[in-house]
């Protein structure tokens, strides 16, 4: 495993392994690892010649100071992690080398306002800068395949559209939500979880599940208003749980077989944000 700094020593890096033509397969991350990233790495490894994993907080994409500040930051382990599964190059960048000039940014591609719902509204700028630096980290890697979780729903259609957008030859594969033995999504934020908060935080699935099993069977608003009362906790504040088609992301208002829809919930446990999604297939 070999692990850059620096944006020129890593493009000549990489481009000598094109130039032997071997396939490059990317995972970006911000780091604080676990089984969710980790199989991510495995299936770039399995898929690609080369697996690289990059490293870096952004800083433009968190809409709060106080979420930045908090963010889990464990290189040291990170590092071991990434050895013991055979990434072949990890990228960690300082701030400074990934925006030299400053990291404003103006969006310069429409995504039709896929950018301003759920997620967008209530994190005003996330996309911006997750838009921002994954497009720069791909020109920085320039990657066959990118992978990424169904973890972040939102986050992979969005750029799945920039790649559309931009006519792109990298390939998205999106892989399947990890979740802790009890059905917790894994996501770096649940260290942050309490005692508490880590049981109460069992009911975004529990809750996506319940929808899931009840959606073919009963109108939609009945499901969700269920679904919603089983949410109800003082510790808890839900900001959304939402039925929408899977590539538009748009609200569906009626189930009908041949759809493809997804439940999208987020939710406050404690003073952690969770995200969570569900498929809705028979
Ligand atoms: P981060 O939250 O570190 O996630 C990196 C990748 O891991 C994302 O594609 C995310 O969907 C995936 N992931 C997270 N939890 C997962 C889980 N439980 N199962 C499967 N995959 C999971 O997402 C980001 O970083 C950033 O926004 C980034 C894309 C790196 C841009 O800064």
């Amino acid at each position: 495993m070999i692990v850059f700094k620096k944006i020129p020593a890593l493009k000549t890096y990489l481009k000598n392994l094109r130039n032997q033509n071997l396939t490059i397969g990317f995972v970006p991350t911000m780091g604080a690892l676990h089984d969710g990233h980790i199989s991510l790495i495995q299936a770039a490894t399995d898929r690609c010649d080369i697996t690289v994993c990059s490293i870096f907080v952004n800083p433009t994409q968190f809409n709060q100071k106080s979420d930045l500040d908090k963010y889990p930051y464990n290189i040291t382990a990170d590092l071991n992690r990434l050895l013991d599964h055979d990434t072949d190059v990890v990228f960690i960048p300082d701030a400074d080398e990934i925006y030299p000039e400053g990291d404003s940014y103006e969006m310069s591609y429409d995504l039709g306002g896929m950018d301003e719902i759920l997620e967008g509204a209530k994190r005003p700028g996330h996309f911006e800068g997750v838009v921002q630096v994954v497009d720069l980290l791909l020109q920085i890697v320039g990657p066959d395949q990118l992978f990424m979780g169904q973890k972040d729903f939102q986050q992979f259609s969005i750029i799945q559209k920039m790649l559309e957008l931009q006519e792109s030859k990298i390939e998205l594969v999106v892989c399947p939500i990890i979740r802790e033995k009890d059905g917790l999504a894994m996501s770096s934020r649940n260290v942050r979880l309490t005692e508490k908060d880590r049981r109460d935080a069992l009911q975004l699935n529990r809750t996506l599940l319940y929808i899931k099993n009840h959606i073919f069977e009963h109108p939609i608003d009945d499901v969700l208003t269920a679904a919603k009362r089983m949410l109800e906790s003082p510790n808890m504040r839900l900001e959304y749980l939402t039925i929408v088609d899977v590539k538009t992301l748009q609200e569906v208002y009626e189930i009908k077989p041949e759809m493809k829809t997804v439940a999208l919930i987020a939710a406050w446990v404690g003073d952690v944000r969770l995200i969570d999604n569900m498929i809705l297939r028979k």
